[in-house]
């Protein structure tokens, strides 16, 4: 079976949580991924047990964001772990972006632009005044340069981001909410099909499966649904 373009975000309060969600999940996506509330408990052991010994491909969202020199240091030290992506913040600028980039270069350096809870007031409050699809385009453009090949962002902003960076990008959004689902504490949301229609190659879907009754019935669900509108 094709597995669906889905990141499961195992955002678990415990590993024994995560590994659990992990197993339930990999049948049917692509990737799984850790970030900070699992990686920061346990460190980097929690990668072996959220793959449990599967093939799923590893995103590694510690969304990175110091000096260039800082940064690569942070990336190296995660090389063994062999992510398929690793996140750092485009707000770190271009310098900081082609130090992960050179520093992993077996890794795709996922470019956040603005996080997918922030809206255009939260913008104006940090001084990035503007529409927020005009600073994820800009974000996205300056990281595309500074060698990263993937960029996250909303799904209400990625055929913009298609628009600047081409077809050769991965494309990843957050904030995606299948119809019916609370946002939480996402404010740019949108479904996971208009997500892929809007040019997604990677969906991060968190809470909506975790949070389900049956996380493997959430997420055989939406990869059949997927696979169906494909
Ligand atoms: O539960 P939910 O689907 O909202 O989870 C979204 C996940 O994506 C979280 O793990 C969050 O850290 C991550 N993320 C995000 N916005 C970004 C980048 C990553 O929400 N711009």
């Amino acid at each position: 079976m094709v597995k669906a373009p889905i990141a499961v975000a195992l955002d678990a309060p415990d590993i024994e949580t995560a590994a659990q969600w992990a197993s339930l999940v990999t049948p049917y996506v692509s990737v799984v991924k850790v970030g900070l509330q699992l990686f920061c408990r346990y460190g980097p052991e929690v990668v072996a047990v959220v793959r449990g010994g599967s093939r799923v491909g590893l995103f590694l969202d510690l969304k990175l964001h110091d000096i260039p020199a800082t940064v690569a240091g942070a990336a190296k030290s995660v090389a063994r772990l062999r992510p398929r992506y690793l996140t750092v913040h485009a707000t770190g600028g271009p310098t900081m972006i082609k130090a992960a980039v050179e520093a992993l270069p077996e890794v795709q350096i996922a470019a956040v632009t603005v996080l997918t809870s922030m809206t255009g007031s939260d913008l104006d409050a940090v001084g990035l005044a503007g529409p927020p699809r005009d600073a994820v385009r800009r974000l996205a453009t300056l990281s595309v340069a500074a060698g990263a090949r993937a960029v996250v962002c909303s799904p209400q902003e990625v055929a913009a981001v298609r628009a600047e960076v081409g077809s050769g990008i991965t494309l990843i959004t957050a904030g995606v909410r299948p119809a019916g689902s609370a946002p939480q504490d996402q404010a740019r949301v949108a479904t996971p099909q208009q997500a892929l229609a809007a040019g997604a190659d990677l969906l991060v879907i968190g809470r909506p499966i975790t949070g389900a009754a049956d996380p493997a019935s959430a997420a055989a669900r939406l990869a059949a649904d997927l696979s169906v509108r494909r």
